[in-house]
């Protein structure tokens, strides 16, 4: 049998600090609102307890946009995928303080969840909001957006549903523009080639604001899911 070749991941864990309140979070809010692995497809409307239009957001980071969003769309599911301790803990404390019922929350790689734990269509939307840019030559094979993880994307998205993607990392928007551009499954909302305007619904990440402080411009890229 041929060994199992290690899967290059698009994170390095770090250890980061976990406050007093986030720890008390993780301990009491995660198996209220955490999705262990389940060992085959979730089912949403089981794991949300109804039927309800469906986002996912890789990489949330502290959570403040998906929390946001959350808060102001409560007739709307959200899923956070996040490796990183603190920022889980993090948005578990907004969910508590905010009373949000609609937000799930997986501790694990965005590949592994959305190759294995979603079924095929399931989402309306997905979010990547300044995904690490990895911006060394030799670590660009890290970056998430590639054209293996877009077409798990494609496979997890609704005929219709929308791939939003935002960077301040020039060169990577413009991959992210290669390689969504070149994907059969997907169409660019804004025209061939074109970045989309910002959604003013879209709130400011705090990777946003660190990269706005650089100097770097933001882009928006918005991508729909064509028919099969
Ligand atoms: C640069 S930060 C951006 C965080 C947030 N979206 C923001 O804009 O503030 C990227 C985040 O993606 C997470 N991440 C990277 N690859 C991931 C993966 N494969 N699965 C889950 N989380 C991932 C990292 O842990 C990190 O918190």
């Amino acid at each position: 049998m041929q060994p199992r070749r290690r899967q290059v991941r698009s994170f390095v864990r770090r250890a980061g600090r976990t406050t007093a309140a986030q720890s008390r979070a993780l301990h009491d809010l995660w198996p209220v609102y955490g999705i262990e692995p389940p060992g085959r497809p979730l089912d949403l409307d089981v794991l949300f307890g109804r039927s309800a239009p469906r986002v996912c957001e890789v990489g949330f980071g502290n959570g403040e946009a998906l929390a946001t969003l959350a808060h102001a769309r409560r007739d709307v599911d959200f899923l956070g995928i996040e490796v990183h301790e603190p920022g889980i803990g993090h948005l578990l404390l907004a969910i508590e303080k905010t009373d949000l019922s609609n937000i799930r929350i997986a501790r694990q790689d965005a590949v592994e969840v959305i190759a294995e734990w979603l079924p095929a269509a399931s989402l309306d939307r997905l979010h990547l909001y300044f995904p690490d840019p990895w911006p060394k030559k030799r670590h660009h094979k890290r970056r998430i957006v590639q054209p293996a993880f877009l077409d798990l994307v494609a496979r997890a998205l609704k005929p219709g549903g929308i791939l939003h993607m935002a960077t301040d990392w020039g060169p990577y928007a413009e991959r992210m523009l290669e390689v969504a551009g070149g994907s059969a499954a997907f169409r660019n909302v804004a025209g061939p080639g074109a970045y989309a305007p910002r959604p003013p619904e879209r709130p400011e990440t705090r990777f946003e604001r660190r990269g706005r402080r650089l100097g770097h411009e933001v882009r928006d890229l918005l991508f729909q899911r064509l028919p099969c």
